[in-house]
């Protein structure tokens, strides 16, 4: 029988992390000039209800059971300059058109959730980066993301600035308006599939052949929803009425912490800023400030797991972030690399089983799959990616339960930043269009494609 390390903690409070020595890498220089934003940002309205957040944890909860699939996708570093109409009906697109192959394949309603309206803050391996500028070395804070700093290599935009929080609040708050407008509208609706693909398609590099079998497969969708309704089918509105989930890494914590608020007649503590926060592979350690502040929300919780991953360390976490076992709370997201994978997940998997910890397993084929071409440039291999994704299925399937989740940093535009896929992309042709400030993201055909592949292999 596991012995949860941690047996009992100190009160918990929304600020109880600042005890603590804080692990993101970076600090504010001007301490008044953050308590005067932190203020702000904590008097203003939330951006997510806690009824929308119950509503994705009794889906999650239900994804748990192998009822659901769980999509999740998104910029690796989302840019507020990102916030036009052009990117955010793009990225609601690219997600719904992957949904829809999924639902196909998988014949289960697919939970959607973007890494957007948040995704500002980014973790980095080193908390400076040295440049030659002009023929000298120089050497400024790393990029921690919109939220945090600036991209720009020049020491005032890259020094923290805690009013930047305030602007990601308000960009996030106009991305996810937009994106209620839209599904409100019917922008979203499965009947009428043909509204969102259309002009997108014309525009995309995609193959005749993925063309075509999209086409079907959105056209058999709409017929079978047609049918279902005419039989009166009540649960068919479920399924047609699309909605968003929003996610993000809940780095910055002084942006998560002053919109963690309690609400009229609930007792707990929500974090408003999003739906699913996640702890990152480099801040989820037992005893770390992100530890302490994710312990105390009402929210379901991402965490995700690389392949150095202990798995006795892996359920004191899960003991520690949801001791009560509450269904749809936990949702492990394993990022362990083609290489690993086959030889770290099994033990993962059986030791939370054998504990009976409710957990939905969600795989992240992106952030193990990271190599670098001789020419310096950062990229991830299509098969890497789709060979870690196949695995987990294969593993999972054999520990008698489906995976329940992908996540993925993808674009819906036709960006040149992985290499492989069927478009065939070279470590040469990265050049041409690549625009990530952070990792590189699959691109509108080799999103559709990996979706095209998991939903044959889910479906069998
Ligand atoms: C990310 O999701 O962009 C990220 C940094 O992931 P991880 O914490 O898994 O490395
Ligand atoms: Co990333």
């Amino acid at each position: 029988m596991h012995e949860p390390m941690i047996k009992s903690k100190p009160a918990w409070s929304p600020d109880s992390w600042r005890a603590l020595e804080p692990c993101h890498q970076f600090a504010y220089p001007d301490p008044k000039a953050l308590e005067a934003a932190s203020e702000r940002l904590a008097s203003l309205p939330p951006l997510v209800t806690s009824w929308e957040i119950e509503a994705l944890k009794a889906q999650l909860a239900e994804a748990q059971e192998g009822k659901r699939f769980v999509l999740q996708g998104g910029d690796c570093a989302e840019s507020l300059d990102a916030c036009t109409p052009d990117e955010v009906t793009t990225r609601l697109k690219i997600l719904l058109q992957m949904s829809l192959v999924l639902v196909q394949g998988t014949k289960k309603p697919v939970v959607r959730m973007g890494r957007f309206a948040g995704q500002y803050a980014k973790p980095r391996s080193s908390p400076t980066e040295t440049r030659e500028v002009d023929g000298k070395q120089e050497t400024h804070e790393s990029y921690f993301g919109d939220l945090v700093n600036g991209p720009a290599f020049t020491a005032e935009a890259r020094a923290p600035d805690p009013d930047r929080m305030l602007r990601g609040y308000h960009h996030a708050a106009m991305t996810l308006n937009f994106v209620r407008s839209l599904c409100e509208a019917g922008f979203a609706d499965l009947h009428h599939p043909e509204y969102w693909d259309l002009r997108f398609f014309s525009n995309a590099a995609l193959s005749p052949e993925k063309r075509e079998r999209f086409e079907n497969a959105s056209r058999e969708l709409a017929s079978a929803l047609r049918f279902m309704e005419a039989l009166g089918e009540k649960s068919v509105d479920d399924l047609s009425r699309v909605r968003f989930f929003t996610g993000h890494e809940g780095l910055n914590l002084y942006y998560e912490s002053a919109q963690t608020r309690q609400v009229p007649r609930r007792n707990d503590y929500y974090n408003l800023t999003t739906h699913m926060p996640w702890i990152g592979e480099r801040t989820r350690a037992l005893d770390s400030a992100h530890v302490e502040y994710f312990r105390g929300i009402a929210n379901p919780i991402g965490v995700k797991v690389g392949p150095k991953a202990d798995p006795v360390e892996l359920l004191d976490l899960i003991d520690v972030l949801n001791p009560h076992g509450e269904p749809g709370k936990m949702v492990i997201i394993t990022r362990l690399g083609a290489e690993h994978v086959g030889k770290v997940l099994p033990r993962l998997v059986r030791v939370v089983s054998s504990a009976h910890k409710p957990v939905l397993w969600v795989c992240d084929p992106m952030h193990a799959n990271g190599i670098t071409t001789p020419q310096g440039v950062k990229t991830r291999s299509f098969d890497d990616i789709l060979s870690e994704l196949e695995e987990t299925c294969d593993i999972h399937a054999s520990e008698g339960h489906p995976l329940g989740g992908v996540h993925f940093e993808l674009t819906g535009h036709d960006v040149t930043e992985c290499v492989g896929g069927a478009g065939g992309l070279r470590a040469e042709d990265l050049h041409q269009n690549y625009t990530s400030h952070c990792d590189p993201r699959l691109n509108y055909e080799q999103s559709l494609e990996i979706a095209f592949l998991l939903a044959r292999k889910l479906g069998g």
